[in-house]
């Protein structure tokens, strides 16, 4: 039987398929969420033209219900973009990344005009910074990288034996309260050899959908 969190996620996914208008492109977010928004998705099959992923995870299980996986340069501006959150706070901007997928996410949420958020209640967080941000680097850069994080008050951790769909690095900054987030996701874009940081500050979610409902 499903746990409470996994019926809440799974509530939330759902409600996102409202959101789907017949004949356009999907944005599909990655993780145990989103997980549950592809299985809707199926429904969708022959009225939607297909799907942009986030993942290699995300197009497998896209492909397996049949649904077409496009490439973004193809596509164009997508009207919406589904995708789960690791935290959110009230202004709707979100840690992202513990799937390691934080890279393609960002790239399909900053060419989405709709970006619906899908979480759980226990991802609501007043400041973010609890779940430790991950941030992409180039792999030879992975030193340097984590040196300037120490410099802006965090602790990165390496997340070891994990290699994004990129090619590159993840680590995990711990102890961060991130107060002005928009402030804190430009510092760490600007690091020679970060390729991206899981601050979703500067395009924030537009929707919000926590355990099945639209939060106002
Ligand atoms: C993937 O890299 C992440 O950004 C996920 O969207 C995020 O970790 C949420 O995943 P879950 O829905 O599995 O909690």
């Amino acid at each position: 039987m499903m746990d409470a969190r996994e019926a809440l996620k799974k509530q939330s996914a759902e409600r996102a398929l409202r959101y789907v208008e017949e004949g356009t492109v999907v944005g599909v977010g990655t993780g145990s969420t989103v997980k549950y928004f592809i299985e809707g998705l199926a429904d969708f099959r022959d009225r939607i033209e297909g799907a942009v992923s986030s993942s290699e995870q995300s197009t497998a299980l896209l492909k397996q219900i049949g649904i077409p996986v496009l490439d973004l340069n193809a596509t164009g501006t997508l009207p919406l973009y589904v995708d789960g959150a690791d935290e959110c706070d009230p202004h709707r901007r979100l840690i992202k990344g513990g799937g390691a997928a934080l890279t393609r996410e960002k790239i399909i949420a900053a060419c989405s005009q709709r970006f619906v958020c899908v979480i759980d209640g226990a991802k609501q967080v007043d400041i973010l910074g609890g779940f430790p941000l991950p941030v992409e680097v180039i792999p030879m850069a992975r030193s340097y990288v984590a040196r300037q994080l120490v410099a802006l008050g965090g602790q990165p951790v390496w997340r070891d034996g994990v290699t994004t769909d990129n090619g590159n690095a993840i680590l995990d900054v711990h102890n961060l309260r991130i107060v002005d987030p928009v402030a804190l996701e430009k510092a760490i874009n600007q690091i020679v050899g970060v390729v991206t940081v899981g601050l979703f500050a500067a395009r924030a979610a537009d929707v919000v959908i926590v355990d099945g409902k639209e939060r106002g």
